[in-house]
């Protein structure tokens, strides 16, 4: 079953925004398989974001994320990497449709409340630096 990497960033937590969001993947239909409460570390924050390491935006966006705890989930189900960017909305939650998590909490890019994975392959990265494998619980639903 495809799995996707999704984390409530420092401003998310800050603003007790928890709940909210993971009803949203709860009520959507995906499944919770993996979550921690944690503080990032610079060198995975300098890890997790790699692709960004040439962006002006770099080293705030690394202090930004290492600010303060996050929320680090992990969700299964049908398509869910697509699916999860389409509940997310846009990177920058001033052209995030409303409806969408950041086009509803979020108002600029550098503080835009919640990461999704942005592919299979980002997600199958993004979980393994996150999760050991036995963090993550596969479990049937009861009808
Ligand atoms: P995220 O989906 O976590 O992936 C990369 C992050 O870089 C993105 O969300 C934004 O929070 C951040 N970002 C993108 N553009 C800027 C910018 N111009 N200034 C600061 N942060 C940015």
């Amino acid at each position: 079953m495809e799995k996707t990497f999704v984390m409530v960033k420092p401003d998310g937590v800050q603003r007790n925004l928890i709940g909210q969001i993971t009803n949203r993947f709860e009520k959507k239909g995906f499944q919770l398989v993996g979550a921690k409460l944690m503080v990032i570390s610079t060198e995975l924050a300098e890890t997790h974001y790699a692709e960004h390491k040439e962006k002006a935006f770099f080293g705030e966006l690394v202090e930004f994320i290492t600010s303060g705890p996050v929320f680090a989930m992990v969700w299964e189900g049908d398509n869910v990497v697509n699916t999860s960017r389409n509940l997310i909305g846009k990177t920058n939650p001033s052209e995030a449709s409303p409806g969408t998590i950041r086009g509803d909490f979020g108002v600029i890019v550098d503080k835009n409340i919640i990461h999704g994975s942005d592919s299979l392959e980002s997600a199958e990265r993004e979980i393994n630096l996150f999760f050991k494998q036995d963090e993550l619980i596969s479990y049937e639903k009861q009808e």
